[in-house]
């Protein structure tokens, strides 16, 4: 099996229905198991694998996933380009719900969560660098692709607050993430991002916002209105992905 792009399916993407699956594989990994099977398939005529970050049936939550598992499993599999996808809340005004961003920038507020490969083993204490969280090349051919289907989506540097969760943020911290420069926000982006840059794997994001974040508009944020934004957002990441994996050729997708 030729090594693939993988696809993290995140809120409102456990499947994608465009994918043309022919092999699930369970895979066993020293960090336990991966939040689900891996989904082998072809989209649009290229070898890709599908993850759902949540499980299939969305039981896990964002503190509970099992991170390591996953990009350990994608990695083991040959996987060295990763696009995730995950539901955000929006910060900034121009981040709406339905809108697709691409963040370039992150900051970790999580905690408690495994988050490195780098420990419990006799090597030398290894500091990856981080200065530039997301694959720079793979974004530009979220961005290329999102302009060139004309989808409603925000193309300029954008920073991520992962927070913990499950719960949503209180209008203070949303006012203190916008203090610290962030942009969107959601729970699943750390330590994803890190963990795939221990292992050197490509890693970019396609954020699809579904509220605004608390304290952005008056009232609660409800789970109705997040699942009825994440419905149409959902349409344009399964465009959007298709046409990206077109553009990419076989030879790229393998090379890290
Ligand atoms: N905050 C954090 N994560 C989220 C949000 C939010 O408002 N919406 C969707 N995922």
């Amino acid at each position: 099996m030729l090594p693939a792009l993988a696809i993290i399916g995140g809120t409102g993407l456990t499947a994608l229905d465009n994918l043309l699956i022919n092999r699930r594989e369970t895979v066993a990994t020293p960090y336990g198991v991966p939040s689900s099977p891996l989904s082998w398939g072809t989209l649009a005529g290229r070898t890709v694998v599908f993850l759902a970050r949540h499980g299939d049936r969305h039981s896990l939550p964002p503190h509970r996933i099992n991170y390591r598992a996953n990009l350990w499993a994608l990695h083991q599999r040959g996987v060295r380009r990763i696009i995730a996808v995950a539901a955000v809340g929006g910060i900034r005004a121009d981040m709406a719900p339905g809108v697709l961003a691409f963040p370039d920038q992150i900051i970790d507020y999580t905690w408690g969560r495994a988050s490195t490969f780098f420990e419990d083993h006799p090597a030398p204490v290894t500091h990856i660098d981080f200065t530039e969280p997301y694959c720079a090349t793979l974004r530009a051919r979220l961005i290329d692709a999102a302009r060139m289907l004309n989808l409603e989506a925000v193309c300029d540097p954008c920073t991520y607050a992962a927070t913990q969760g499950p719960r949503l943020e209180s209008a203070a911290e949303v006012r203190r993430l916008e203090r610290d420069g962030c942009d969107i926000v959601g729970m699943t982006g750390m330590p994803e991002a890190a963990l795939a840059r221990e292992l050197e794997m490509r890693y970019a994001a396609c954020a699809v916002v579904a509220n605004r974040a608390a304290g952005k508009v008056a009232g609660p944020i409800t789970m109705a209105e997040i699942e009825r934004n994440l419905v149409s957002g959902m349409v344009q990441t399964r465009m959007l992905l298709e046409r990206v994996i077109s553009t990419l050729d076989e030879t790229e997708i393998r090379s890290s």
